[in-house]
């Protein structure tokens, strides 16, 4: 094989987890390749995932906040209207432009992009097609970094106009008038409020009896009850079974405690998680081991079962989150070049970028006592914060979990404007095992929102000095 197609890593997969781990192997001065299909790199987080939501996420916030609360500012408006392509359009050139930012970046650290799809051959030895021809490679480690995809309810078959997932709800021509969002996880409840703050009324169908199971009850039930202020409506506790299809509008069927409900909708966001995506690469025939979940299954060195062959990302286990996957690319990175690499899962920030944004990091109370751990809780809410105050920003609460013998923070959860930034600090203290009270005697800005945390934090000790 000529040297051209010889490299010391290809990487499969331009998301995230993959780009990420390829510019890491090249900064390590691997011979790097890096394959995608898809003609634009960044996977699904920068094509149809983290970055459109989030455009479509501000451009709505600033349309609902102007809509609410301007006048209670003294700013009067006359007439507000939206325009959906302008929106729409806004959002699309902000992925165009992170796209070409991707590919100069990964260029210029000196990977070689192949454009088309993989197939492993087996130990070294891949092929790629790219519609029109299929080239083969060889390498002495291959790293799969192919993601993951929408899951399909089998009674709810996506057909991409009603019935539809993440990547449809990005790109709506129209605002629906009634829409029904199954699964009140981050997906569902992003997307939920972009289209209800343009007018859509939204329903979301949760199976679990509460929403956001990651918090305990109480912060559940505070972002709840902002949804439900926001104009958003719940059916918790309850599971679609079956859907009816007609001239493009679905009739859902329910099914709770209360018994059997219809469900009239013009378009069903189906957002019930994503699973991992391997189609086309060949896995079972190289023997690649795949788990009860179809994730790749690999060991605390991101290894498969098949010699040179490595994974990362939301195609193996732990949470499907970009920043998860780009840590799992550097340390498999790191790892080849000979270093040591680990990726802490349990320090995982988690967001949703709704306003007020939804943030947690480690334990929430509940999965601390399933694991036996005796804690320590403090809260405060965002109304008695007095920059929340000033900025109209007092819907929220923040709660600190500590280790009741050690005080170590154990998790913290931030329901609040900002919290996707809040949390940082937090995620900070938890990664050097910082305690409530490290937290609570580190000096933070007044007037800031994250004070806050500060407070909680006092408040597990019964200490608060802002709250009652
Ligand atoms: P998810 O796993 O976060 O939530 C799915 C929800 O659907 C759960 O609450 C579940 O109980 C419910 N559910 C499952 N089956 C159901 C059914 N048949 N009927 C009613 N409810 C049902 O999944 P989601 O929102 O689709 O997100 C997928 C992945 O993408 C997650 O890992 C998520 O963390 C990640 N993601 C993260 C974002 C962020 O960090 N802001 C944004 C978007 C996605």
């Amino acid at each position: 094989m000529s040297g051209q197609n010889s490299f010391d890593v290809i990487v499969i997969g331009a998301g995230p987890g993959g780009y990420v781990c390829a510019i890491r192997c090249a900064q390590l001065g691997l011979k790097t390749a890096l394959v995608e299909k898809n003609p634009r790199l960044g996977g699904t987080c920068l094509n149809v995932g983290c970055i459109p939501s989030k455009a479509l996420l501000h451009s709505t916030e600033i349309f609902h906040e102007i809509k609410e609360h301007a006048s209670s500012h003294g700013i009067i408006y006359k007439g507000l209207q939206y325009d959906l392509s302008v929106l729409m359009k806004k959002k699309d050139g902000v992925v165009n432009q992170l796209g070409k930012g991707v590919r100069s970046l990964v260029t210029k650290k000196g990977v070689i992009c192949l454009e088309g799809t993989a197939c492993i051959l087996g130990t070294g030895s891949i092929q790629v097609k790219d519609g029109k021809s299929a080239g083969s490679y060889e390498a002495k480690e291959i790293v799969i970094a192919t993601g993951s995809k929408p899951i399909e309810l089998p009674f709810l078959p996506y057909d991409g106009k009603c019935i539809v997932h993440s990547d449809h709800g990005i790109a709506f021509d129209e605002v629906p008038s009634k829409m029904a969002v199954v699964g009140a996880g981050a997906i569902g409840l992003e997307l939920g409020c972009v289209w209800s703050r343009l007018g859509a009324e939204v329903e979301v169908i949760e199976f679990l009896p509460e929403i956001c199971p990651q918090l305990d009850p109480e912060m559940s039930k505070v972002a709840r009850k902002i949804f439900v202020k926001q104009g958003l409506t719940f059916r918790l506790s309850t599971k679609v079974t079956s859907a009816k299809i007609e001239e493009n509008k679905a009739t859902l069927t329910l099914e709770s405690e209360k018994g059997t409900d219809e469900l009239p909708v013009d378009r069903v966001l189906v957002a019930v998680g994503r699973g991992p995506s391997t189609d086309g690469l060949g896995l079972p025939e190289a023997g690649i081991a795949m788990d009860e979940r179809g994730r790749v299954k690999v060991d605390h060195a991101f290894n498969t079962n098949l010699s040179g062959v490595r994974a990362v990302g939301d195609v193996i286990h732990g949470p499907m989150l970009a920043h998860k996957a780009e840590e799992d690319g550097v340390a498999c990175a790191e790892i080849i070049a000979g270093q040591s690499g680990h990726v802490n899962y349990g320090m995982v920030p988690g967001v949703i970028y709704v306003d007020p944004e939804i943030a947690n990091v480690g334990l929430s109370e509940t999965q601390a006592k399933e694991k036996g751990l005796n804690v320590r809780c403090g809260s405060f809410p965002m109304a008695a914060n007095g920059r929340a105050l000033a900025t109209g920003a007092t819907d929220g609460m923040v709660k600190v979990v500590a280790d009741a013998e050690t005080d170590r923070l154990l998790g913290i959860q931030v329901i609040a404007r900002g919290a996707s930034e809040l949390i940082a600090s937090a995620v900070a203290h938890m990664e050097y095992g910082g305690s409530a009270e490290d937290l609570a005697r580190t000096i933070h800005a007044h007037p800031t929102l994250s004070e806050s945390l500060k407070e909680a934090a006092l408040s597990s000790d019964g200490r608060g000095l802002h709250s009652l």
